[in-house]
């Protein structure tokens, strides 16, 4: 597809000037519109969108360029404004820009110099706008930060979780070569996996001091359904809520709610489980003090084939052993970030 031409509008009251760059500019792929007065270009500038207004500045002995320029910035802020002036008219010319425009040039005007000076203001508009503009994965980051401080205001302890769950869940994944929508879709549910918590009728159970009874627990395990359901309902959080309603199923079908078993659980479920226990045991919860990394190494391995699919655990241990240290230290860090203080690991 070809790019639109941009649209410039020259105005000067010297005809044969006016027309020899116009047709210059329309052989450097631009889309002129010439003007003979200062009236009509402001008439134009009322209806007619320019990407770029080029003007005199002094006609028949008054400045009405500066009249030219003041529509301009008015009815079409977007476009690039150049003044052409002689050079008696200079200190006129940079009192204009001082009014917006974005440069001029001394008559007689080259007209390939004025293409250029053109062409470059056009594009460095074009940079300024991109970025003031949000790209879309800065888009997902803010609102993704907003779901997990969302989830931290109910349990403050898990303060960096999801974040980190789902940088774990994005390299497992990768690993696994999982393709790019899952990827996406994945790292989505590791975000918003204890989205339920904020759901549950009593969020007391979540920062009380010690085990849980089992009624507590049980109203605790209503938190991946409970997600999977407010979560939303768009397209493209179908596969987001089932991994969130998965990620405390088991390999071997004693998990919650469905007790689904091995491959009934989906592959991105089954990495989000791994990595969200590792990452809890690896954080000081209300309930329990840090683990050391050998220790959580041994649990992994003791789970394997039972809580945990062994392919994923192996994977995530062949990872912990280059970077479990400092896995294990992050949520520490997170914590005081958080204000909320640390304690060293267990030895
Ligand atoms: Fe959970």
């Amino acid at each position: 597809m070809t790019e639109a031409k941009a649209s410039v509008l020259l105005v000067d009251d010297d005809v044969r000037t006016l027309e020899l760059l116009g047709a210059t500019l329309d052989l450097q792929a631009f889309e002129t519109t010439l003007s003979h007065s200062p009236q009509d270009a402001i008439r134009l500038l009322e209806t007619v969108r320019f990407d770029a207004i080029v003007t005199d500045v002094v006609f028949d002995g008054f400045s009405d360029g500066s009249k030219v320029l003041a529509a301009a910035r008015d009815r079409q802020p977007h476009a690039v404004v150049v003044l052409m002036t002689g050079y008696p008219q200079i200190d006129d010319a940079v009192s204009a820009i001082k009014g917006g425009a974005i440069d001029y040039l001394q008559k007689p005007v080259d007209p390939i110099v004025l293409g250029a000076m053109v062409h470059r203001a056009l594009r460095e508009a074009k940079m300024r706008v991109a970025g003031d503009q949000l790209e879309f994965v800065e888009l997902v980051d803010i609102i993704s930060q907003m779901v997990a401080n969302t989830i931290e205001r109910v349990d403050p302890y898990t303060a960096g979780h999801g974040e980190r769950t789902r940088k774990y869940c994005r390299i497992l994944g990768q690993h696994f070569g999982l393709e790019r929508a899952t990827l996406e879709r994945l790292e989505l549910g590791a975000i918003a996996h204890d989205y339920g918590k904020i759901y549950l009728d009593d969020l007391t159970f979540l920062t009380k001091q010690g085990p849980l009874t089992a009624e507590e627990y049980r109203e605790v395990q209503k938190h991946p359904a409970l997600g999977a359901q407010k979560l939303g309902s768009h397209p493209h959080l179908v596969e987001v809520c089932h991994y969130v309603a998965e990620h405390h199923e088991k390999w071997d079908g004693t998990g919650y709610p469905h007790r689904r078993k091995g491959e009934e659980i989906s592959l991105p479920g089954r990495i989000l489980g791994v990595v969200e226990v590792f990452d809890s045991l690896s954080t000081k919860r209300s309930y329990k003090d840090v683990w050391a990394l050998d220790k959580t190494l041994d649990f992994f391995r003791a789970q394997r084939g039972r809580a945990f699919d062994p392919d994923v655990v192996d994977a995530f241990a062949s990872m912990l052993e280059v970077h479990g240290e400092e896995w294990m230290a992050q949520p520490q860090k997170d914590l005081q970030a958080a204000g909320l203080g640390a304690q060293a690991p267990e030895a």
